[in-house]
């Protein structure tokens, strides 16, 4: 039935290229143009050197580009000549004007949008791929259809929920496959053909179809709950070290309850990544503006316990190595805001940095997806601002140079370090060599594992003082000053 169905996908990012990937390598019957304005980014898409690290992603695009798949910047003929249109550009957080902080930027969607009712000539499936505020769809189809060239365009509702790192192992089984669309004829088919796409490998029971609002609104509330777990287990944290529990064993007994579950409830040095912060105060802010305080105010409350779980990791280390880390230096093992990308976006490690550079350390950063250049430029960077306190700021951005240097290997890092702080839980930090680590360290040698992936009791026989995330205390290990909050 899909024979010649033609999909265009306007965005070649972190879920329009390995989306489309998997789309072109299940479906060899539909042609795939993934589209986009930077030059750079298709042209990477097009080399051997794909413009994002995913494990898997490599393989998938040998096997299909240039046959079903094609990466181009010819985005109005492309979209002109699809009768499918994913649009997958970035929603990023607004940082001026109406909303600043919270409300979704959705001016790369609305010119995305303008741009395919101009160049349309035929009728077409718009599909919304990116996370956008509930109701998107509604602004969306009065924008296609404002200058009414008698072209039927219908729009639908179909978030992505992969996670960077699994994004092809989350692409080839999906949990579910969630469309939203009209509840009149015309859209009833417009679902029928978006998922006669996803049948060609997705079973039809994971197929979940629903109306508009349901589908832009649950993928909000997924990421909400999800970050929710993650707050509360780090919440938990934090009286874990207060009274000698063990959130490892706290986590385990909790998720055993399987009403509960097991899954995601790793307590951690706090969430990172592109999508849990911007889509909670996406979420906030429309629950503001629909007059909902008090629900507004819950859901703040999973991002405000995510900033309080950076700064304390920050005072433990500062007040464990004796008050101060000025002039120190502290090596950071891990940048990316988790293991298998090479993603930086809102990554716990930007605040962690911040906050030791503000009290003068110098560091040592080492990641192995990451590039020195991505890592200077997330430094230099200021957070946006919005109604919370920033306790984490850089005081002065001209010394960056001075303090922090990029290196290739976690030895290097460390080599005369007075602390080391693990941020992200790549597995080759599990299987350094701690004792060489340890020899070539400042005494005392402080480790401080943000993601409790190490072997603390051996790193304690080393000789090592070591810290992890709601864990029992090292009694060398300082405790918070009791004034600070
Ligand atoms: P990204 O920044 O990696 O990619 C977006 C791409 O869109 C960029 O390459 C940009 O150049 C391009 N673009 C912007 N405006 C354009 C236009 N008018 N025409 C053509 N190209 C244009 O972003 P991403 O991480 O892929 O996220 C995209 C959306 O998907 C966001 O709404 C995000 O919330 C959502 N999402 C992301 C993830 C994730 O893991 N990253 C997961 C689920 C959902
Ligand atoms: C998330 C959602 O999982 C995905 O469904 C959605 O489509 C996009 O946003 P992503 O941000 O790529 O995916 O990664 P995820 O695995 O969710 O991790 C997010 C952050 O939470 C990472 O910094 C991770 O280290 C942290 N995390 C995760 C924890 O601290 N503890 C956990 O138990 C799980």
């Amino acid at each position: 039935a899909n024979m010649g169905v033609k999909i265009c996908c306007i965005g070649a990012g972190y879920v329009g290229g390995p989306t489309m990937a998997m789309i072109a390598l299940k479906c060899p019957d539909i042609e795939v143009n993934v589209v986009d304005i930077s030059k750079p980014r298709i042209a990477a898409w097009n080399s051997d050197e794909l413009p994002i690290y995913e494990p898997g992603l490599d393989e998938v695009v040998k096997q299909c580009r240039g046959k079903n798949l094609f990466f181009s910047t010819e985005v109005e003929r492309l979209v002109a000549e699809a009768d499918i249109v994913f649009v997958s550009v970035n929603t990023p957080t607004k940082t001026s004007g109406l909303g600043a902080g919270k409300a979704a930027d959705l001016t790369y969607w609305e010119s995305a949008a303008r741009m395919i009712a101009d160049v349309s000539k035929s009728d077409k499936i718009v599909v919304e791929k990116s996370t956008v505020p509930v109701k998107t769809a509604e602004a969306i189809e009065k924008i296609l259809t404002h200058n009414n060239k008698g072209i039927n365009f219908q729009i639908l509702s179909n978030p992505e929920f992969l996670a960077e790192g699994t994004a092809i192992e989350d692409l080839q089984k999906p949990d579910r496959v969630l469309i939203g669309g009209r509840e009149t004829p015309e859209g009833q088919k417009a679902v029928a053909a978006l998922k006669a796409v996803y049948a060609h490998w997705v079973p039809e029971e994971n197929i979940l179809t629903t109306n508009l609002w349901s589908a832009e609104l649950s993928k909000l509330a997924a990421n909400a709950f999800l970050a929710q777990r993650i707050s509360s287990i780090n919440a938990m944290s934090a009286l874990c070290e207060a009274t000698g529990a063990d959130v490892s064993e706290v986590a385990y007994a909790v998720g055993k309850d399987s009403r509960i579950g097991p899954k995601f409830l790793n307590a951690s040095v706090g969430f990172g990544g592109s999508c849990f912060q911007k889509d909670i105060l996406n979420l906030v802010y429309i629950c503001e503006c629909n007059g909902l305080m008090e629900v507004a105010n819950y859901w703040k409350q999973v991002v405000q316990i995510n900033d309080y779980q950076k700064t304390r990791f920050v005072r433990r280390v500062v007040s464990s190595m004796f008050n101060t880390v000025s002039g120190k230096k502290v090596a950071i093992l891990g940048f990316a805001f988790k293991k298998d990308t090479g993603d930086t976006r809102e990554t716990p490690a930007i605040d962690v940095c911040h906050g030791l550079l503000g009290d003068k350390a110098l560091l040592s950063i080492y990641d192995p997806q990451v590039t020195e250049d991505q890592i200077k430029r997330d430094l230099s960077m200021n957070k946006f601002d919005w109604d919370h306190p920033q306790h984490l700021q850089l005081q002065n951005p001209t010394s960056l140079t001075q303090q922090v240097s990029v290196v290739v290997d976690a030895y290097e890092a460390t080599k005369g370090a007075h602390g080391i702080c693990v941020i992200t839980e790549w597995d080759e930090f599990k299987n350094l060599d701690y004792q060489k680590i340890y020899d070539n360290m400042v005494k005392p040698a402080f480790i401080f594992d943000g993601r409790n992936v190490l072997n603390m009791e051996e790193l304690r026989k080393i000789g090592f003082i070591t810290y992890s995330i709601g864990k029992p205390l090292d009694p060398w290990v300082k405790d918070l000053p009791a004034a600070a909050n």
